[in-house]
């Protein structure tokens, strides 16, 4: 290998018996789709799907980039992912839950048939939820958001989770734009051992009137007092209680919706991601054998939430796809402590162990020398996602918590690309710490300039994909346009649109690709994406705020932390008012979540801009960052502006 980073080797025991056992496989994978990229994919379609009826036409890309796979055939999302392991599988564990308090259930694969019928039936019975309808699940990670997912599937309704840390205002705009007719929710849930709600969040949401929102289905977890809405509100618990557990599952076009999930962009509201049936559980269920390389007796757990993309692909579909079994947990990765998840993979023999590198340094802090106490020696693979991992806690995690001996796989993918894309495999890949290294069999990514070049290893490009794939982003819920500009209106290669992630990455001599990170105005904060225009849009609800920028700055445990640039109006003093911050934050909590308060708000006289008006975010993020400006300030509309940010954010930071 030519550069000077080290490399880990596959582990060798491992290593013979995983799916892909080495480089050779890998290429030969690579070449097959290279070569016939269509046979390639309609030979794992043919063979790991179960269809109704079996499709006709591969891949059509006749009305790009609205691309089609695998259109004539039928199947069902919750058959391939709960039925048809019955006859090999069924009292095998799907999921195993375990609560904050450390509560404990095990779901066998028919145990779960019974209760996703059960589920589907009571949408169908009681609300009347048919094909195409959307359902808006704003749940905490119990089983029964997985049931609620998988009875959606069943019945064909397009599920649409938004996660319980969202504020009422946020799931009401996610619940507008869908037009969902149906909401399900919990009396609450339990964090770090105490109750927390989500049922005044949707009452909330609901209030002004103007969702088309007809029924809310309340599931019981912790019998908190609420609020009942009558004619509107039913409990799960007592509707559940006589409904069938056969529930005949609806033949979907592949090309069906499966489901949205509503995520960040650069610019407005977040966009509702489609993902539709067969592409999508194919990837899920590939790249979980691959990726993961999962047997039969082993345990893998995902440390997700359900409300982002990573807990659709990796705790639920893909897991129940392949016939794994699956953690689900409520809890919080440090409560009691940091060893709670070394005691979890010791307790349930853990073989897989996935999370974001944002909690990897939380446990690295805070509990060093926690995995020692526990056996984890049941660990093979260790996974990472959401951001790039740097190089301390990716050894530490190697070292510590791998024993040496598993391999890291850092996971690059996105909710748009619906399962991993860049990739080391297991018992293939020689690893470089803090690298995704390369693309997945399939997956046909590279990294161009804006000519659509591929550029020279070495230097910065921009992230593409440049054939579609099985489970790519089929839409933005309801704008066309959107999506075409949003993924396919920055890049052409040789004339085509080709998707662009919005990432920045770049090769080194060996082909291994390291992601470098956001090229638009998204935030990674803790591995979440947050689009800088939305969190400005919170903060100018203030009446006293004239102007506002928003910018990412990096944050030793979140990745990135969240910088906010803000002009008020009609003021000449700068002081840094702590009642005003807090009013801020305050509006950010309730138009966004918890998760998108800002850990700086400075106020300051002006903004960087050009003549043009266009604000210089480039500058901003310098300052931010304590860095030199390397930018020509002169062609400013006011050049003494930068000092004087410069000057305040310096005795801000003292
Ligand atoms: C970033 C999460 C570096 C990237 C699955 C991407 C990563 C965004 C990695 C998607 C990785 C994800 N290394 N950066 N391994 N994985 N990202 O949609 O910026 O929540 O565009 O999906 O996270 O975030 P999303």
């Amino acid at each position: 290998m030519s550069d000077n980073k080290p490399i880990f080797q596959p582990n060798r025991e491992f290593a013979k018996e995983a799916r892909v056992k080495n480089m050779c496989e890998y290429h030969a994978l690579q070449n097959e789709a290279m070569e016939d990229y269509e046979g390639f994919w309609s030979r794992y379609a043919k063979e790991k799907l179960d269809w109704i009826e079996p499709f006709t036409t591969t891949l059509d890309e006749s009305n790009a980039p609205f691309y089609r796979w695998f259109d004539g055939g039928k199947l069902n999302v919750s058959v391939q992912c709960i039925d048809r392991h019955l006859s090999s599988r069924k009292n095998k564990a799907a999921i195993i839950f375990e609560g904050d308090r450390g509560d404990k259930q095990i779901i066998t694969y028919l145990e779960l048939y019974y209760q996703v019928n059960k589920f589907a039936n009571l949408l169908k019975e009681n609300f009347g939820v048919q094909k195409g309808d959307r359902v808006v699940i704003y749940m905490p990670m119990i089983p029964e958001a997985a049931y609620a997912m998988l009875a959606c599937a069943r019945i064909g309704a397009i599920h649409s989770i938004v996660f319980g840390g969202f504020s009422a205002e946020a799931l009401k705009d996610r619940i507008e734009d869908a037009k969902a007719k149906v909401v399900i929710t919990a009396d609450g849930a339990y964090r770090k051992a105490k109750p927390y709600m989500l049922k005044d969040v949707v009452d909330k949401a609901l209030e002004s009137g103007s969702t088309v929102v007809e029924k809310v289905l309340i599931v019981e977890r912790n019998n908190e007092e609420i609020a009942w809405v009558a004619g509107r509100d039913y409990s799960y618990n007592e509707l559940i209680k006589d409904k069938s557990p056969i529930c005949q599952p609806e033949p979907m076009d592949s090309e069906d919706p499966l489901f949205l999930l509503y995520t960040s962009g650069s610019t407005g509201k977040p966009k509702g991601v489609q993902h539709n049936s067969a592409g999508y559980i194919l990837w899920a269920q590939m790249t979980m054998e691959w990726v993961f390389d999962v047997k039969e007796n082993d345990t893998y757990w995902c440390t997700a939430d359900i409300g982002w993309i990573t807990g659709h692909t990796y705790i639920v579909y893909g897991p129940l796809a392949m016939g794994a079994t699956t953690i689900m947990f409520e809890g919080v990765i440090t409560f009691p402590d940091a060893g709670r998840p070394w005691k979890m993979v010791e307790e349930y023999k853990i073989n897989q162990f996935y999370t974001a590198p944002t909690a990897i340094r939380v446990l690295h802090k805070t509990g060093e020398n926690e995995p020692k106490k526990y056996d984890i020696s049941s660990l093979k693979v260790l996974g990472t996602v959401g951001e790039p991992i740097d190089p301390p806690a990716w050894k530490w995690y190697y070292e510590e918590v791998g024993g040496s001996r598993c391999a890291i796989v850092d996971t690059y993918w996105q909710t748009e690309t619906g399962g991993h894309v860049v990739s080391p495999l297991p018992g293939a890949t020689p690893i470089k710490p803090a690298c995704a290294t390369m693309p997945l069999p399939g997956i046909i990514a590279e990294i161009l300039d804006e000519n659509g070049q591929k550029v020279p290893a070495g230097e910065k490009g921009l992230m593409c994909i440049t054939r579609p794939w099985p489970s790519m982003i089929r839409g933005v819920w309801g704008d066309d346009e959107r999506f075409k500009k949003s993924y396919f209106g920055d890049v052409k290669k040789e004339g085509q649109a080709v998707y662009f992630t919005g990432d920045g990455a770049i090769y080194d001599e060996d082909g291994y690709i390291t992601i470098t990170g956001r090229t638009d105005d998204v935030i990674n904060v803790s591995g979440h994406r947050m689009g800088t225009a939305e969190v400005e849009a919170a903060i100018k609800k203030h009446t006293k705020v004239a102007e506002v920028a928003v910018v990412g700055k990096p944050h030793e445990i979140k990745g990135e932390g969240i910088f906010a640039y803000i002009v008020m109006k009609g003021e000449d003093s700068f002081a840094q008012e702590v009642e005003l911050i807090k009013e801020i934050n305050n509006i950010i909590k309730d138009e966004i979540g918890n998760i998108a308060l800002c850990d700086d708000i400075v106020f300051v006289p002006g903004l960087p801009k050009t003549r043009s008006g266009k604000i210089m975010r480039r500058i901003l993020r310098a300052i931010a960052k304590n860095e030199p400006i390397t930018q020509d300030t002169s062609t400013l509309e006011d050049p003494s502006v930068v000092e004087k940010i410069e000057s305040i954010v310096k005795s801000c930071m003292i």
